[in-house]
């Protein structure tokens, strides 16, 4: 594996970030060296230097900022090809656009072809890791796990359960989709940098047996992550009250099986109960917010504020292809106004500090990733200062890193990625892309 040491100006989180700026550690010129894929060094130039480092083995980048690789805790890679469909709201979007486009996967080719694409998508935005739904064919799964040991990225996916209620050809039984998984999780989980996530895709497309069989894949390995939507649609939810007559509410689909425990990933929880907020805090479940998705699919303003009162970790996703971007700076753009609607105002500290360690912390990858901490995996990204003739404008005008953060993550998008870096290897280069 390559070495190498790039002197340029570097922010990452130490902690949970105050907007005074504490556990925030920011090198105006810095020193960010990797050795066999991990951090060895990352700190002021001058002190480095003192310590024997020797500066001229640096690749110099004085205006660009160095930033932890960004984590998408939510995504589904078969909806590339859907993103921007215009619809009605969740449930005719997943019946007209989703399981049609997830339907292709059914070829071999086509799923390996787009598995690569998706990723190389993900690099282009800065995202090093993501937790990713496939589709419920099982070589879709193995198609995007190969695609991510081909770049040693780090990745959880999952074959997406569900028995009923959607497309035929896209139902598994029962039994397949366990036979199915355990399969997956012997072949990838733990291979290089990857993981897998249990997925059924919600209550609504899996009949109790499939549910029931879930919770026991979790009782069987321990260590593998669950993902999941939950409580996103008005609709959905009245919908899923039919279905599960007997069910207390959403949330109880979930809990009666097994499935809410602190590896659990619940995407958007929008509607949540009281009592369904308490019981997912209790639980330790986790919440991933999707802001482009609610807004696009007019699912609601996520109660941000309320959900980490009572405890419940919050990560921020992309949901693409309810979403409509890859890009985690135009996700935190989109955050930030859905909590401005709720009269909250997302401090940049706090939106970048979420799309990395808290993102990392929440779903137990931070011993790898989420920061620069001597040791842990060198995935990082070069923001372009002037990605855009305005942008460049705007971040001249900046007088401080945190109006220089909150410049990036509410003009910026894939054209801010200047490089991504994963496990110490340049994985894109937008100069070099731009060449082609
Ligand atoms: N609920 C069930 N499936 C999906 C999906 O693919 N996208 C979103 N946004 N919500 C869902
Ligand atoms: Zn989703």
């Amino acid at each position: 594996m390559s070495d190498l040491a790039l002197r340029s100006r570097i922010v990452h989180f130490l902690d949970e970030p105050s907007s005074d700026g504490s556990n925030v550690e920011y090198f105006e010129d810095g020193v960010l060296s990797v050795k066999d894929g991990k951090v060895s060094v990352c700190c002021d130039a001058g002190k480095a230097q003192r310590e024997g480092f020797d500066l001229d083995r640096c690749e110099r980048l004085p205006h660009h900022l160095i930033v932890p690789g960004f984590i998408d805790t939510h995504v589904h890679s078969p909806q590339i090809d859907v993103i921007a469909s215009y619809s009605s709201q969740l449930l005719d979007w997943l019946e007209n656009y989703t399981f049609p486009a997830e339907a292709q996967y059914k070829d071999e080719a086509y799923a390996a072809a787009a598995a690569a694409d998706f990723l190389d998508y993900c690099l282009a935005v800065g995202t090093t890791t993501s937790f990713v739904f496939t589709t419920s064919y099982k070589q879709s799964t193995e198609a995007l796990f190969q695609a991510a040991l081909d770049r040693d990225m780090r990745l959880v996916a999952g074959k997406v359960l569900m028995d009923q209620n959607a497309l035929a050809e896209l139902q598994d039984t029962p039994a397949s989709g366990y036979a199915d998984s355990v399969q997956l999780i012997r072949d990838w989980h733990g291979k290089g940098r990857l993981g897998y996530a249990v997925t059924p895709r919600f209550s609504g497309t899996s009949s109790i047996e499939q549910l029931e069989s879930t919770g026991k894949l979790l009782q069987e390995y321990q260590d593998v992550w669950l993902q999941t939507h939950m409580s996103e649609n008005l609709l959905e939810i009245s919908w899923l009250k039919s279905i599960y007559p007997d069910a207390k509410d959403y949330l109880d689909t979930y809990q009666r099986y097994g499935l809410v425990t602190d590896r659990s990933i619940f995407a958007h929880c929008i509607h949540l109960s009281d009592s369904e907020v308490a019981r997912l805090a209790d639980e330790g479940g986790r919440v991933a917010f999707c802001p482009t998705s609610n807004l696009f699919l007019g699912s609601g303003l996520m109660p941000i504020q309320q959900l980490r009162s009572a405890g419940i970790p919050i990560t921020i996703a992309t949901d693409v292809g309810g979403g409509i971007s890859l890009s985690m700076l135009a996700t935190l753009a989109e955050a930030y106004k859905v909590c401005q609607m709720q009269g909250y105002s997302l401090h940049p500290y706090e939106a970048f500090y979420m799309a990395t360690l808290g993102n990392a912390r929440a779903v137990h990858l931070d011993q790898y990733v989420g920061n620069f901490e001597q040791g842990k995996e060198a995935d990082f990204i070069v923001l372009d200062p002037a990605a855009t003739p305005i942008i460049k404008r705007r971040l001249d005008q900046s007088n401080n890193l945190a109006e220089e953060l909150f410049v990036h993550m509410i003009m910026g998008d894939d054209r801010s990625v200047e490089r991504t870096y994963c496990h110490g290897v340049e994985r894109y280069n937008k100069q070099e892309q731009n060449n082609k």
